[in-house]
């Protein structure tokens, strides 16, 4: 599977929130509990910003502190720009900028901030010199990443069941980030010192099985099974719950909930 582009983030830009089911936003506000202190001399890098979950939940905490958001996706921005004019944010800003290419001066930032972003860049490497380049000396980065996505296992056993040996769907390999030592030794060798890599589990959460399986085949649909018939969508929906059934556990507010777990990579230039 080819690394995602612009246009399939803008795609899903109207329903990330939903589609990620709570899942980075939990693992932001995890990064905000290690942060180097924050305030109103701080300088952020929202990163790969999407639509600015990181950016709020520093909002929700901090009210001044200036933060600068990047996507390379126009939608994703659009998203985040009527977040911050509805919430009126002073000292934030947005723009659509690629990540390997950023268009900040050297030693911008104090906190550079990458929240299951720079990992899936297709140059994951050209991401950390540019967000090292930009971070001030002395300044903080932290880069997450996935070491388990939940949902991956019922849609591969579901297309394999569907039609076996096909290779419908495989999922994407983000090799310099899947396990703890490689994505310690990934921001080392980008320079970084005082690296440390934490593991951090949680969840995507939906009100319901049937909500998990809407938004996986709603996504779908627009790509790989776009000329599928009718007949063959609803039996594949019909796999692919009763695989989300094997996987899902149910939590105590009675959310259907699937497993996530990130690493958390965080160093000082
Ligand atoms: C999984 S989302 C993460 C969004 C957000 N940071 C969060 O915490 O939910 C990945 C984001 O990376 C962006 N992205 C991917 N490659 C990029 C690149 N080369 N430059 C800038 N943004 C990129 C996508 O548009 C998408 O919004």
């Amino acid at each position: 599977m080819q690394r995602p582009k612009a246009d399939n983030f803008t795609a899903i830009s109207r329903t990330y929130n939903q589609v990620t089911g709570g899942a980075t936003r939990d693992v932001g506000k995890f990064i905000l509990s290690i942060a180097p202190k924050i305030d109103k001399s701080s300088h952020i890098l929202d990163n790969a910003c999407g639509t600015g979950i990181v950016s709020e939940e520093i909002r929700s905490i901090h009210k001044e502190a200036p933060i600068q958001a990047i996507d390379f996706s126009s939608g994703m921005i659009e998203v985040v720009r009527g977040l911050s004019e509805e919430n009126n944010w002073e000292s934030f800003d947005a723009k659509e900028m690629n990540g390997q290419e950023l268009e900040f001066p050297d030693e911008t930032f104090t906190h550079s901030i990458s929240n299951f972003g720079i990992f899936m860049f297709p140059d994951s490497r050209k991401g950390l010199s540019e967000a090292r380049r930009t971070l001030k000396t002395g300044g903080w980065i932290v880069v997450t990443s996935w070491s388990l996505v939940g949902w991956y296992q019922p849609l591969y056993a579901a297309f394999n069941r569907f039609k076996p040996n096909c290779n419908l769907f495989i999922p994407p390999k983000f090799p310099l980030w899947n396990t703890k030592q490689v994505a310690f030794n990934t921001l080392s060798e980008a320079g970084f010192k005082n690296v440390e890599t934490l593991e951090y589990n949680t969840f995507a959460k939906q009100k319901n099985i049937e909500t998990h399986v809407t938004l996986m085949t709603s996504s779908l649909k627009k790509q790989l099974m776009k000329d599928w018939p009718l007949t063959d969508i609803s039996e594949f929906e019909a796999i692919l719950r009763d695989e989300f059934e094997k996987v899902v556990e149910v939590d105590e507010e009675g959310n259907y909930a699937i497993k996530m777990n990130s690493l958390v990579s965080h160093g000082i230039k």
